[in-house]
């Protein structure tokens, strides 16, 4: 597992990004420039909202988890489609100017691995952040968290490249491939259903869909 001290660099940094970044180059893509990250933030809403259907009443709300949310881009969003959105994130930065925006969320501060619930939800969305937990066993970690948060026959929707190898990117990004989500999920009840890629220009990065069956 992870030290503290590489806790504390990978905390710092991402603390910097969401003081020092606007509200999309944040959490988005930070080679981006604002138009090129409107389009790669509506792009992926699109995406997300067909993923996760056109269903929404205020009598039966979809229960939704955004974790690792960021400034609440897309926790906000779903929001306003009616849905009951919970979202946490490890960078206390991002959790202050994400209630700061209100919109409708609830949020929490949180790493991956040690958010609680008391109910679980019918979707669990973690959006750009397994790639940037470099370390292995605090992945592990976290994915099987992210599991127990979801209800059965429920979705967990979570985003990497397809593979087919483990490739890292820069100081910050370790892309793992399909498989490797596969063996961690499978014997935990969930099934890889689909996987969409963003499509965005040269990104190879897509949504990955897995329902919990058991
Ligand atoms: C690229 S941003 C994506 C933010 C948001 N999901 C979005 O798409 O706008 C990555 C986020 O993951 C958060 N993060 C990184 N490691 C985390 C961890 N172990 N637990 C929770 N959040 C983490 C960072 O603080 C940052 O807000």
């Amino acid at each position: 597992m992870t030290d503290q001290p590489t806790r504390d660099r990978t905390r710092a940094y991402w603390d910097t990004r969401h003081r020092e970044r606007d509200t999309l180059a944040s959490g988005g893509h930070i080679g981006l420039d604002r138009p090129g990250n409107e389009i790669f933030y509506a792009q992926r809403l699109g995406t997300l909202l067909t993923l996760i259907g056109d269903l929404s009443s205020p009598a039966a709300p979809l229960f939704v988890l955004d974790a690792g949310c960021g400034k609440g881009h897309f926790a906000r969003a779903l929001a306003r489609c009616g849905h009951r959105v919970d979202a946490f994130d490890a960078s206390p930065e991002a959790v202050a100017q994400a209630r700061a925006e209100g919109g409708g969320p609830r949020y929490d501060l949180a790493a991956l691995a040690d958010f609680r619930s008391p109910w679980p939800y019918d979707i669990v969305l973690c959006v750009d952040v397994l790639f940037h937990v470099l370390d292995d066993a605090e992945w592990s970690a976290a994915l099987r968290n992210l599991v127990s948060l979801v209800r059965v026959t429920g979705r967990l929707i979570v985003t990497d490249e397809e593979g087919p190898g483990r490739t890292p990117r820069g100081d910050y990004i370790l892309h793992r491939p399909t498989d490797a989500y596969r063996t961690e999920l499978e014997p935990l009840g969930l099934t890889h259903t689909l996987f969409r890629p963003y499509g965005f220009r040269e990104n190879l990065v897509g949504f990955h869909v897995f329902t919990r069956t058991r």
